[in-house]
C-alpha cells in the first residue's frame, strides 16, 4: 500500500523545516521540495496533500517565486502558509497589497465561521505573524475564515476546491493552537490516516540495506554523535560484521570522547571498530589556515581521505555509511536556502570519492533520529548527546588551530559540560560548549600579571538549531564555570558568556 506523503513546497521561509517536522509529529510523512518542482514530478510523488511555505519574497516582485499553478487544480488539498497563502490569492484572481503596516510577532486571531481548519480552536487565539504584504481581495469561491486587528484576511478557504490559506505561522510554538490547525488540515480536510511510523521505518530501512549491500563490505565513519551512532547501529543490525566502523581521531574531538566511544561500540555493542589516530595529520593540514570555510573543507576532505586509506587496508569496500540527516540535505540542496555554513558532511565531500553512500537517516529530523536510537536500545547518554559539529573543535578554536589551543579548549569545554550536567540542565540546553577566540587579554593572578586567552561560554536553547535563544543560565552556575576554568585550565585568565541568539548570531562561532 502506498504511504501517505505531504509535499512541502519550500519558498525559502525560515520556519519551513518546522512545517515538515510538525507534520511528521502528527504521524504523516512529509517531504520538502523546491517551490519550482515540475508538475510532472509533483504528480509522480502522488502527494496526499501539498503545503506551500512562507518565504521572504513579495508576490509583486519580478520573477516572484511561484509553483506550477496546475497544482491548484489537481483536486489535492493545498494549504498555503504566509507567502504560500498570498500566492494562492494572487494566482487565483485575488489581490495582494504591499501594506504599510508590517505585522511581526504575536497577534490575536479571531476565528470566523466553522471552517474545518479551525475545528476545536478557540475563537480568540494567539498566533505568530511575520508578513509585509496582505491579501486585500480574496479570489472568487473563497471565504474569509479568520482575521486579526491588522489583517482582515488572516485565513481563507475554498472548501469545494480544497484550497486553504493562513497568514500566520501554525508551525511555530508561539502560535498556541498551531498544531491543532495543522492536525485539522491533515485529518479533517485531507482525511489522512497518519501512517508514518518509525518502527516501520527501521524495519524497512534495515531490509533495504540488506538488499542493497548483499555480502559486500561497508565502512562507517563513527564520530560518537547521535547521528553517526544511530546510523552505524542500524547498519550493524542489518549486516552485522560486514560493517567496519572507523573512528577518526583527528585531535579535534572533545576530551574523553575516544575512550567512551571504544567502551560503547567495541566493548558493549561488539562492533568492528578501527581507531585511526590521525591527530598530527589534521593539525598539520590546518596549520596556518584561519578561514572557517577553508578549515571545514580541509577537515571534510581529510576525513574522507582517511577513510579511503582505511578502506584500502581492508581490501575492497563498496559502501560508506554517513549519518546525514534531513536538515543537512534540505539546507545543502534547496535553491532557496542560502549557504550560511557548508556543513561538511554534505557540502564538502570530495568529488572523486570512491564509495557509494548509505545514508539511513537521510529522511529524518533529529528528534526522529533520537526516537529511532531509543527504539534500537542505544544508551541514553548517546541518544541524548548534544549535537557536535562535524569539524569538531576545529570550528571552536577560532582562526588558526594549534595543538596548544585545542588542549586549552578541550579542558575548558569539559568543565562547561560537566557543570551543565551537574546542574541537571543537559536535556534542556540544546548545546553548551566553550569557544576559544584568537585574542589575549591582561589579567592578574597571585599578584602577577597574566596575558592569556579568554574562554567564551556558549549555551543555547533551541528546537532544531535553525533558530536558537541564548540560555539564561543561573549566575551561580556561570560563576562556578568561570572560576573553575580560570583556576584549572592553564593559559586562560578570563571567561565571557555569549548572550546572542540565532539569528542574528549562529550557534557556532565559525
Ligand atoms: P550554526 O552555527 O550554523 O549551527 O547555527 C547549527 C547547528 O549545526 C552544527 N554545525 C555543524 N554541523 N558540520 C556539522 O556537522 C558543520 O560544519 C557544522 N557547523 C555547525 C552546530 O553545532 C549546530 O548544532
Amino acid at each position: 500500500m502506498e504511504k501517505e506523503v505531504v509535499l512541502v513546497l519550500d519558498f525559502g521561509g525560515q520556519y519551513n523545516q518546522l512545517i515538515a517536522r510538525r507534520v511528521r509529529e502528527l504521524s504523516v510523512y512529509s517531504e520538502m521540495v523546491p517551490f519550482d518542482i515540475s508538475f510532472e514530478e509533483v504528480k509522480a510523488k502522488k502527494p496526499a496533500a501539498i503545503i506551500l511555505t512562507g518565504g521572504p519574497a513579495s508576490v509583486h516582485v519580478i520573477d516572484a517565486p511561484a509553483c506550477d499553478p496546475r497544482i491548484f487544480a489537481m483536486g489535492i488539498p493545498v494549504l498555503g502558509i504566509c507567502y504560500g497563502m498570498q500566492l494562492i490569492a494572487q494566482e487565483l484572481g485575488g489581490k495582494v497589497l504591499s501594506s504599510e503596516l508590517r505585522e511581526y510577532g504575536r497577534s490575536q486571531l479571531t476565528v470566523m465561521g466553522d471552517d474545518a481548519l479551525f475545528k476545536g480552536v478557540s475563537l480568540q487565539t494567539q498566533v505568530w505573524m511575520s508578513h509585509g504584504d496582505s491579501i486585500n481581495d480574496i479570489p472568487a469561491g473563497f471565504a474569509i475564515t479568520a482575521c486579526t486587528d491588522n489583517c482582515s484576511v488572516a485565513a481563507f478557504s475554498n472548501t469545494s476546491s480544497q484550497l486553504y490559506g493562513v497568514q500566520f505561522h501554525p508551525e511555530v510554538r508561539h502560535t498556541i493552537e498551531g498544531q491543532t490547525v495543522l492536525k485539522n488540515f491533515l485529518f479533517e480536510v485531507c482525511k489522512l490516516k497518519g501512517d508514518w511510523d518509525l518502527s516501520d521505518y527501521i524495519a524497512e530501512t534495515i531490509q533495504a540495506i540488506r538488499n542493497k549491500v548483499g555480502n559486500k563490505k561497508v565502512l562507517c565513519g563513527l564520530s560518537g554523535g547521535v547521528d553517526s551512532s544511530v546510523a552505524a547501529t542500524m547498519v550493524h543490525r542489518a549486516i552485522g560484521d560486514q560493517l567496519v566502523c572507523v573512528y577518526v581521531d583527528n585531535g579535534l574531538m572533545r576530551k574523553g570522547e575516544t575512550e567512551s566511544l571504544i567502551e560503547t561500540f567495541k566493548n558493549q555493542m561488539h562492533m568492528n571498530l578501527i581507531i585511526a589516530d590521525v591527530k598530527e595529520r589534521f593539525l598539520n593540514k590546518l596549520a596556518g589556515v584561519s578561514d572557517p570555510e577553508q578549515k571545514r573543507k580541509i577537515i571534510g576532505e581529510e576525513f574522507i581521505r582517511v577513510f579511503e586509506a582505511e578502506a584500502q587496508k581492508l581490501g575492497k569496500v563498496d559502501y560508506l555509511v554517513q549519518g546525514t540527516i534531513y536538515p543537512d540535505v534540505v539546507e545543502s540542496g534547496t535553491k532557496t536556502a542560502h549557504t550560511i555554513k557548508s556543513h561538511h558532511n554534505v557540502g564538502g565531500l570530495p568529488k572523486d570519492m570512491q564509495f557509494e553512500l548509505i545514508e539511513p537517516l537521510r529522511l529524518l529530523f533529529k528528534d526522529e533520529v533520537r526516537v529511532i536510537g531509543e527504539k534500537l536500545d542505544i544508551s541514553e547518554e548517546i541518544v541524548w548527546r548534544q549535537p557536535f559539529p562535524g569539524p569538531g573543535l576545529g570550528v571552536r578554536v577560532l582562526e588558526e588551530v594549534t595543538p596548544e589551543k585545542v588542549r586549552i579548549l578541550q579542558d575548558a569545554d569539559y568543565i562547561v559540560r560537566e557543570e551543565i550536567k551537574k546542574a541537571g540542565l543537559d536535556r534542556e540546553i540544546w548545546q553548551a560548549f566553550a569557544v576559544l577566540p584568537p585574542i589575549k587579554s591582561v589579567g592578574v593572578m597571585g599578584d602577577a600579571r597574566t596575558y592569556a586567552y579568554p574562554i567564551i561560554i556558549r549555551a543555547v536553547v533551541s528546537d532544531d538549531a535553525m533558530t536558537a535563544e541564548w540560555a539564561h543560565l543561573p549566575y551561580d552556575l556561570l560563576d562556578i564555570m568561570a572560576r573553575r576554568i580560570v583556576n584549572e585550565v592553564r593559559g586562560v585568565n578570563r571567561v565571557a558568556y555569549d548572550i546572542t541568539s540565532k539569528p542574528p548570531g549562529t550557534i557556532e562561532w565559525e
